[in-house]
Parts: structure tokens; sequence; C-alpha cells
């Protein structure tokens, strides 16, 4: 997170071993919330938590809002679909009247590669900005929940070979994989058609290959992404049954994974493309596992950046809280 008056969660870039290693354990300790029958803690009693969301959503707005009333804030949900946005207001005037209301953080999702850089760094508000998806650019705290996931399953970060498997090109969930699973010490291998896979991908800290069937064996964990169409402009492959084909994973190639590989999936799933529901419902599949923690990463997220200085869930009397 960067260091400076305001912090802010808009890449993984900005993310250092020790600031992602104390997100997860940030959020390990929330998880054990999830267990008890009250999960709200007082820690973020009185403050502010606006959801801007200019793209469409399901899990990321839901897990916010989730983790943002866990620890007690107000929550606000914009969705720019039935707002002013859609009569033209712009991300500067949006940004103002958050800014008017009061907001101490504004988790926001935007079309725009950039977009959360700009609402952060603009000037037009004081809030700190958490990075919910920007355009084909970036998504940390999906590759926070994505570390957190690896790391509870395959007991550690450092020396796994985690495979990404699909629509590299479009996907901000792969980028931001990328860079943090490099910096925890994952070995990350791209895999996608020509087509989708990113110009410049040589520089990227991973390696990468168009056949997918000879890397299997040799993954602990295969992360499936979503075939992008609502951002294809041209047809990057033949048929959906020929990508499926050569890209998707099925119960066959499933079964050439060791045995105690994974199966990820950001959601949402395009069952019988790039996953088949065979595999997406199997025990070795994450997907339900992944939202769960998204909650507690989230949780972290907010409570780092919004100057949580005491112990996350603290040790005065557990009983007041059942
Ligand atoms: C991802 C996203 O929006 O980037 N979904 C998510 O946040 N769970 C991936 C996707 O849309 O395919």
């Amino acid at each position: 997170m960067s260091a400076g008056p305001r912090r802010h969660l808009l890449s993984t870039a900005d993310l250092s071993a020790e600031d992602a290693m104390l997100i997860l354990d940030t959020a390990a300790e929330f998880a054990r919330l999830a267990d008890r029958p009250i999960k709200k803690l007082p820690t973020l009693r009185g403050r502010t938590v606006v959801n801007l969301f200019y793209e469409d959503s399901t899990r990321t707005r839901i897990s916010f809002e989730t983790a943002a009333k866990r620890l007690s804030a107000d929550v606000i949900n914009f969705s720019a679909k039935g707002s002013s946005v859609s009569k033209g207001e712009s991300l500067k005037d949006t940004a103002l009247t958050l800014e008017a209301m009061g907001a101490d953080a504004v988790v926001v999702r935007h079309w725009a590669s950039g977009g959360a850089h700009r609402l952060a760094h603009a000037g037009w508000i004081r809030s700190a900005v958490v990075n919910a998806g920007d355009g084909t650019h970036e998504h940390p705290t999906q590759a926070l929940l994505d570390a957190y996931t690896l790391r509870a399953r395959l007991g550690g970060l450092e020396g796994r070979r985690v495979t990404v498997v699909g629509d590299v090109l479009h996907s901000r969930v792969a980028r931001s994989n990328v860079r943090l699973l490099a910096t925890l010490g994952a070995e990350v291998t791209l895999v996608a058609p020509p087509t989708l896979m990113p110009f410049g991908v040589e520089g990227w800290p991973c390696s990468s290959s168009y056949a997918l069937d000879p890397v299997l064996p040799k993954s602990d964990a295969v992360m499936m992404l979503r075939v992008q169409r609502e951002r294809m402009d041209q047809a990057f492959f033949p048929t959906e049954r020929e990508y499926s084909r050569r890209y998707g994973m099925h119960a066959d190639r499933m079964a050439q994974l060791p045995e105690h590989a994974v199966v990820m999936h950001p959601g949402p799933m395009n069952r019988g493309l790039e996953i088949s529901a065979e595999v997406a419902d199997s025990a070795r599949s994450t997907v339900t596992e992944q939202v769960a923690n998204g909650v507690s990463v989230r949780m972290a997220v907010l409570y780092l950046l919004l100057g949580g200085s005491e112990p996350a869930i603290g040790t005065e009397d557990e009983g007041e809280r059942r």
C-alpha cells in the first residue's frame, strides 16, 4: 500500500511481500470471526465506505459491502446504472459529491484502466481509494484473496507453481495475480491462445505457453479465467467448442493434475466454456472458498487502510460479542 498522507490500494505492484503478508495474516484473524454466531466488530463504527461501481459486479460489490458491515462501517452503494452517471455526470463530479458526503474510503470499479488511480490522485477527494477493478489493468483484492486461498490450500506460496489459463489479454485478475504471486515467491505460468496472450508478456515476472496439457502435471494450482466477451471487439478464437477443447478445464484435464492441485476461478464462470460444471462443482474447485475468503481479505484491507492500529480482533471479553 502506498505510503503518504492517504493510503490507497490501487495495484499489486505497490505491495511489498511484507505488506501482502500483513494483509493475509490480518485476513486470517478476521476469518475466525466467520465461525461466530455474531460476526460483527465495532472497529470502523462511524466510518463511511462508499462502493462506487461503474461496471457490473456481483461478488466483488457484495463482498466489500459485507466486509465493511462486519466492521460496523456505514456503507453506501453507488452504481452507475440508475445514477446521474447515466445522465453524463463525470467521475470528477461524482467524486466531489462523495467528498461532500464525507466518505472515508471509496471502493471503485471503473471500466477505464487507470480509473482508480485518477480518483486517488486527481486531488478531488481525501478518502482512501481501493481499486475493485479498473478496465483490463488491475484487481488487487482479487489477487489477495486468491493468494489467501492458495496459501490455505497449499500450505504456502514460495515455490508453488500456479498456472493461469485463458483470456489473459482482457484479465485484470491475471495481471494482479502475476505481480502479487511473483512478489510472494510463486512461479506463475500463463497459458492462452496466441490471440489472447498480451503483447510484452516476456517482460512480466512469469513464463508463458500456448499449450495447456504439458503444464498441467507441473501445476500446484490452475486458475481458470473467464472468456470476457464484453471486452472482445473481434473474433479471438474460431469457435467456443474449439476454445473449450484446447483451453477448457474438464474432468480429463483435471485428472492430469497432481493429486493435491486445486482449480480456481474468480467468477463469474462460463460453465461449459472455460470450465466444465463437473470441475466447477468438484472437491478440487476452490470457487466458493475464494468468495468466502474475499470477505476476510477485504475486511483486512479496509481495516488497515482506515488506520486500525489496535489488534485486529482484540483479546478483551470474547463473551461480550457472542
Ligand atoms: C473478475 C473481474 O471483474 O475482473 N471477477 C471478479 O471480480 N470476481 C473476473 C471476471 O469478470 O471475469
